[in-house]
């Protein structure tokens, strides 16, 4: 038995009213589509998971890659049409198909699974998931027969007024036998207010064929939220930075006007670390105990090791180890890995630099293409001169190096343990262990020069 499910983002989002395909559009820097995509693996209980892609289709198969198999609906004619795209895959007659739509970022393992048991344990043909909506517009309406059975759906546009009422919404998830799935297809029709093959209509269709169909029913209705529009994706947002952050502020995550801070979703915070306002946490991001992160700071696939203090600064793919101080306002990038108890201060960046233990970058410095050893001072204004304008060189610092003031080091370079670069050098050369490098014009002084005091010209 194969356990299938298929995810429909062909679809343009022409209400979103922007370029972005809707099923890629971010929530706390997380595409829409990769939550579905992670809580049905998380769920177990499905064996293949496909994809149906369209509209800006590349867009979407480089967020998700090779996690999911793609099926390609070329013009997108509706919900219906979109799952017939994926017909190749369903091979195995023996088992059944969960249909999602990709605009559900809020549903989660659990919902996928108990509607999933549920259709087994009742030996349904279909079974629709539907929730009570206090404000159901826009979304399909649950039709059900006098004695309460599901006997249709029927979409907001081509709703009467008494169906308008109903607060029992189609949330889009339905479980299908396998075996019936592609004919029940094949017989939808497009005569609609919209001119589409609504999925929908395989809840007649099987209906009509004394199938056995059933629902149901999510008792979270939010979880079923279907973002359609920017604002809908704002409150959808908004409802997962609240649950995460309730989370981790019970498990020892102090925040301060958490409205005002962001963690992603795959984000581990430790216990005793305290975040200030106006932060964010995202992608793979790992923050170790006892740090303190913000106010102002965006971390993004980065880990911070134990006792940081970050704040007003920017980190990307980056790494800071134990009792390093980082900011205001430092610019880790691509690949800083900065060592234990190091200063990064005011204005400094690094990109793909090692640093050693204690070393210290306080003020105003560019550290690109870097190795450097432990115990080094990098004075103010000094910088790597990593970059030629076609090819990016290396810089080698030793330990124990004091690099004084307003310093250039053109790479490829090598600073050997215990050197001194003089203040207001422009280096070259590689500097032995122990020298002191001093590469600059010599002071002159010309003692009793008078200055001449010069008449201004009239025009
Ligand atoms: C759909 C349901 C509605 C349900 C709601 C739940 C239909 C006809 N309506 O409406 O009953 O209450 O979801 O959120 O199914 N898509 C394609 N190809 C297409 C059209 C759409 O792949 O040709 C994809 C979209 O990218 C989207 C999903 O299908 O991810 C749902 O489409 P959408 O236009 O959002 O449907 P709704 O109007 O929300
Ligand atoms: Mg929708």
């Amino acid at each position: 038995m194969r356990r299938y499910a298929i995810i429909l983002a062909a679809g343009k989002g022409t209400r979103m009213k922007t370029d972005l395909p809707k099923c890629a559009y971010p929530l706390l820097k997380k595409p829409m589509i990769a939550y579905i995509v992670e809580h049905l693996y998380k769920s177990t209980v499905i064996d293949e998971l496909i994809t149906v892609v369209g509209h800006k289709k590349e867009v979407l198969q480089e967020i998700l890659n090779s996690t999911v198999k793609y099926a390609v609906q070329e013009e997108q004619l509706g919900t219906g049409h979109a799952v017939l795209a994926a017909k190749d895959y369903i091979k195995d007659m023996d088992g059944y198909t969960i249909i999602l739509p990709g605009d559900m970022p809020l549903i989660d393992a659990s919902v996928i699974k108990e509607a999933i048991e549920e259709h087994n344990e009742f030996r349904h043909d279909l079974t629709v998931v539907s929730t009570i909506l206090e404000e159901p517009f826009g979304y399909g309406r649950i039709i059900r027969d006098e004695a309460g059975y599901l006997n249709s759906i029927v979409e907001e546009n081509d709703a009467s007024k008494d169906e308008k009422k109903i607060k029992e919404i189609n949330t889009g998830i339905y479980i299908i036998d396998n075996r019936f799935l592609i004919p029940a297809l094949m017989k939808i029709k497009n005569k609609n207010a919209k001119n589409e093959y609504y999925l929908t209509d395989i809840v007649k269709i099987l209906k009509d064929e004394l199938k056995l169909v059933g629902t149901y029913l999510l008792k979270n209705s939010h979880k079923a939220m279907g973002v359609n529009d920017l604002y809908t994706l704002s409150k959808a947002e908004n409802i997962l930075r609240y649950n995460i952050n309730k989370e981790l502020m019970i498990k020892g995550v102090a925040m301060i006007n958490p409205d005002t801070i962001t963690i992603g979703q795959n984000v581990v915070i430790e216990e005793n670390v305290t975040i200030h306002p106006n932060t964010y946490i995202t992608g793979n991001s790992i923050i170790k105990r006892g740090s303190t992160i913000g106010p102002n700071t965006e971390i993004h696939n980065s880990i911070i090791g134990e006792g940081v203090t970050c704040k007003h600064s920017l980190v990307y793919n980056s790494e800071i180890k134990n009792h390093s101080k980082v900011g205001p306002f430092a610019h880790l990038r691509d690949g800083a890995i900065i060592g234990e108890s190091n200063r990064i201060g005011n204005f400094v960046e690094v990109k793909k630099s090692v640093t050693g233990n204690e070393f210290k970058a306080s003020h105003l410095a560019y550290i690109g293409d870097a190795e450097i050893g432990n115990n080094v001072n990098f004075g103010c204004g000094s910088i790597t001169v990593n970059y030629d304008g076609v090819n990016k060189y290396k810089t080698i610092i030793g330990n124990d190096v004091f690099v004084g003031c307003n310093s250039n080091l053109i790479a490829p370079i090598k600073i050997d343990d215990n050197a001194m670069i003089a203040a207001g050098s422009t280096l070259d050369k590689n500097v032995p262990k122990g020298s002191l490098a001093i590469a600059r014009a010599y002071q002159v002084n010309k003692e009793n020069y008078i200055r001449k005091p010069v008449k201004k010209i009239k025009k």
